[in-house]
């Protein structure tokens, strides 16, 4: 799936605050399609495992925390080079620093509770949407 597909999670403030439905709305305005969706409430060994690569930094905990606080939307979104311009439409990690416009200055509350994930890499998008979809899921026509 790699260059064209990205995976991507409303995150549990947004989700809670049911903002699902404007954010796939700004993002399908932009170009995204949608091409596999879900809600699951994750468990504190889905979210450490996803974010696994955060383990050793200082907010890993609260992040697992904040994660696995109500259900959250995963995504798998299709558009031409999908991975940096998902990151482009959901903007800095901090809403503070977001620029007009995107996901997290119209909707993440502050820099953790910021209301999208977006893969950072082809591969990553990869690992990532296998986390949440199985391969029949996967399967795009
Ligand atoms: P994401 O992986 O969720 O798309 O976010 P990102 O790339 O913009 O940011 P990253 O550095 O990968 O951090 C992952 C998530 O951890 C939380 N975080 N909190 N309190 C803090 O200083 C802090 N820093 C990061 C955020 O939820 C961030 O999206
Ligand atoms: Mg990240």
């Amino acid at each position: 799936m790699a260059g064209n597909y990205t995976l991507t999670i409303i995150k549990p403030d947004a989700f809670g605050a049911a903002k699902a439905g404007k954010i796939i709305a700004l993002l399908e305005e932009k170009g995204f399609t949608v091409k596999a969706a879900r809600v699951l409430h994750l468990t504190q060994q889905q979210a450490g495992e996803f974010y696994a690569v955060h383990r050793e930094r200082p907010f890993y905990k609260e992040l697992v925390s904040f994660m696995t606080s109500g259900p959250c939307m995963p995504m798998v979104l299709e558009k031409a080079s999908a991975v940096s311009a998902l990151r482009d439409a959901i903007g800095a990690t901090d809403p503070a620093e977001a620029a007009a416009g995107t996901v997290r200055k119209l909707y993440a509350e502050s820099k953790g509770r910021n209301a999208i994930h977006a893969s950072d890499s082809d591969e990553n998008a990869t690992r990532e949407a296998g986390f949440f979809f199985a391969e029949t899921d996967l399967i795009f026509g």
